[in-house]
């Protein structure tokens, strides 16, 4: 297992913000003193009333409470914004990049805070208030940003919903938390074609009641049908209104968004995020994970409907006053130099994607890289799932040309921000190593029965302690907020990952150890999927896992046994396919159906995933035990006819 290490570069490490041993003298404070550590770094927020108080912590099952800067308040909006505006009102805040190379535009800090004003005033006259929940279903365009620290101004708590979902996941999600509003578009553009996001949230609405209004941005001019009385557009409610409006003094621990994710269980949970602690964490790993100087131009290319748009597209890059460009297509459109053309064209620094893109990019070959210039970039950064030695190379080597240093993040939706990351400036890198803990934060790796290991090893990834981004509850659910990730190991956050540590300390992510799937960093709950399929009328019972897929890191792989009669046919696969796209959203579509005349099943009637895992992956010597089973024969019949 001797990776290769690429030391930090020259270049990067003259003038970085952070050297090994300031990292190592920062770290060791922090962890020793957090109280101290993080009331320092606090301060690099403006707080309406500053906080007295840092950190109160339980992870015990009876009391888990998690707060940070508890006394203090402020806006996250005016921190975005408001702040920026005396020294850099006419810098770019947001470059847009549309889905058609022609369409972009560029919007100062002023221009944004005058936009969200206007927004907020819009919001408040339709009588949305501190505390109410509004769902944002928007492609990325700059009116998501734009809505986003609309909400944080008043005090509303946002929840993104990804265009990519269905009107049912949309409805769910809007009923979970009672949104009062919706804002959506007309229709969406990705790779020149629409998505038709007003008709979905008109669908998912016919069963919201708790919806008294919905706000829709004209993206396309496309005819959408508008609701008297409910619907109005962005420009027209936006059009009148006073370009300054007063932020609400929040505490830090008031709400600031939920956003939904999949667990191994259940319907996707509302992960919710509060003020304070959550912007210092967002702001502080920006600037620190992606050595991030004034005037640089810093590019994340997910989509604001994922955390990592939240923090890393809008809420650490604003806070830092930095130029965050945003972008509206996809990797392949017009061509598979995309990426490349628009880092050229607007010299972006500091670049930050997933493996499913790098792996599909690199498909092609280097030749669509190498009619690019890429002299611009700086850093190069890597999210949301494990990326393989073979990618990191030609990420390293093609993209960065050998120069850029590589920050492979290792994060969740839980965690609000970065906490397993190399620094450009202080960690020498081996690929596929997510490295070092960020400051604050305390890995551990333990065993099933949650005996905590020491030394080079692999285990259960927990967490010891909080840091101030961690989620602070499930909205509506505080139970299983606990039951999710506090009971499995006591003491320890559970981050469901697991993970591999080296002889040098450094952490190797080896992905999911429950029945949570990563679909080209996609996060999906494989109960979700078979619920979809269940409530198929010609299904009897369908069980879900994943396997490698060579492109999206993890395919999905769905086994099913009709309802008794069903002809098991061509059509009838297309047709489940086709249903599972609209009970989800198309990025849930199962890439292989089996026909299942029987699931491996124990004698109490569990199906044993363990063994359907192995079969997806064409791994029959490892099949294990399989004498428990209540009809080991279904075994070879599944095996018989894999993938088929
Ligand atoms: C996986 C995305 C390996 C991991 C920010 C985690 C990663 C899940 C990495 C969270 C990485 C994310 N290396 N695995 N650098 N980053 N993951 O909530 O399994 O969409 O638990 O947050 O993605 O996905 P989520």
């Amino acid at each position: 297992m001797d990776a290769q290490v690429f030391p930090v570069p020259e270049a990067t490490a003259k003038n970085a913000l952070v050297d090994d041993a300031k990292y190592q003298a920062m770290y060791k404070q922090s962890v020793e003193d957090p109280t101290a550590f993080w009331g320092e770094h606090g301060k690099r927020l403006d707080w309406i009333k500053p906080y007295t108080q840092v950190k109160d912590v339980s992870y015990d099952p009876h009391d888990v409470h998690i707060k940070w800067f508890h006394d203090g308040s402020l806006n996250v909006a005016a921190n975005c914004l408001d702040r920026h505006l005396a020294t850099r009102g006419d810098q770019v805040a947001i470059i847009w990049e549309g889905d058609d190379p022609n369409d972009d535009a560029k919007i100062t800090y002023r221009d944004l805070y005058e936009r969200v004003c206007k927004m907020a005033n819009a919001m408040r006259e339709m009588g949305v208030k501190k505390g109410d929940r509004v769902c944002i279903y928007l492609p990325m365009i700059p009116e998501a940003a734009v809505s986003m620290l609309a909400c944080a101004r008043i005090g509303a708590v946002h929840s993104i919903v990804f265009g990519g979902f269905s009107p049912d996941s949309l409805g769910s999600r809007i009923k979970d938390s009672e949104c009062v509003m919706v804002i959506t578009a007309d229709e969406g553009l990705r790779g020149g074609r629409k998505v038709p996001l007003k008709t979905n949230a008109d669908k998912a609405l016919e069963d919201c009641p708790s919806v008294k209004n919905v706000i829709v941005v004209r993206r396309t001019g496309g005819a959408v049908p508008m609701v008297e009385g409910r619907d109005s557009y962005y420009h027209d409610v936006t059009a009148n209104q006073p370009a300054e409006c007063a932020p609400e003094e929040m505490n830090a621990e008031d709400p600031l968004f939920i956003l939904y994710t999949s667990g191994s269980t259940g319907s996707p949970k509302g992960v919710l995020h509060t003020s304070g602690g959550y912007l210092v964490y967002a702001s502080m790993t920006h600037e620190y994970v992606f050595d991030y100087k004034d005037g640089e131009i810093y590019w994340c290319t997910a989509d604001v409907g994922w955390v990592t748009g939240h923090s890393y597209i809008v809420y650490g890059p604003l806070a830092n006053g930095a130029t965050s460009l945003m972008f509206e297509g996809i990797p392949n459109y017009p061509s598979v130099s995309r990426f490349w053309d628009v880092i050229d064209k607007h010299q972006v620094n500091i670049f930050y994607t997933a493996p499913t893109a790098i792996r599909s990019l690199m498909r092609e070959g280097e030749e669509p890289v190498k009619k690019s210039s890429r002299k611009s970039l700086r850093i190069l950064g890597s999210v949301g799932e494990p990326i393989n030695p073979e990618a990191w190379m030609w990420y390293y080597n093609v993209v960065g040309e050998g120069r850029c240093p590589i920050v492979d993040t290792w994060w969740q939706t839980e965690t609000g921000g970065i906490l397993i990351t190399p620094l450009p400036g202080a960690t020498a890198l081996k690929p596929g190593s997510a490295t070092r803990p960020f400051f604050g934060v305390q890995p551990l790796l333990v065993d099933a029965e949650g005996n905590e290991l020491s030394g080079a090893t692999e285990g259960n990834l927990c967490i010891a302690d909080s840091w101030p981004g961690q989620m602070r509850t499930v909205y509506g659910d505080h139970e299983r907020f606990v039951q999710t990730y506090f009971t499995t190991y006591k003491g320890y956050y559970f981050t469901g990952d697991g993970c591999r540590r080296d002889e040098d300390g450094y952490y190797w992510i080896t992905g999911r150890v429950d029945d949570v799937i990563n679909v080209s960093g996609h996060r999906m709950g494989t109960a979700e999927i078979e619920s979809a399929l269940v409530a198929h009328a010609k299904v009897a019972e369908a069980a879900v896992v994943g396997y490698p897929h060579d492109i999206k890191g993890q395919g999905i792989y769905a086994y099913v046994t009709l309802v008794a009669g069903e002809e098991p046919t061509d059509a009838l696969r297309k047709e489940l396919v086709g249903w599972v796209r609209t009970e989800i959203g198309p990025i849930a579509s199962p890439d292989v159906i089996q026909w299942a005349p029987g699931l491996p099943k124990t004698r109490s009637g569990k199906i044993m995933r363990r063994i359907l895992r192995k079969i997806a992956e064409n791994d029959f010597g490892a099949l294990g035990d399989t004498s428990t089973l209540a009809d080991p024969s279904v075994v070879d019949d599944l095996i018989e006819n894999r993938g088929a």
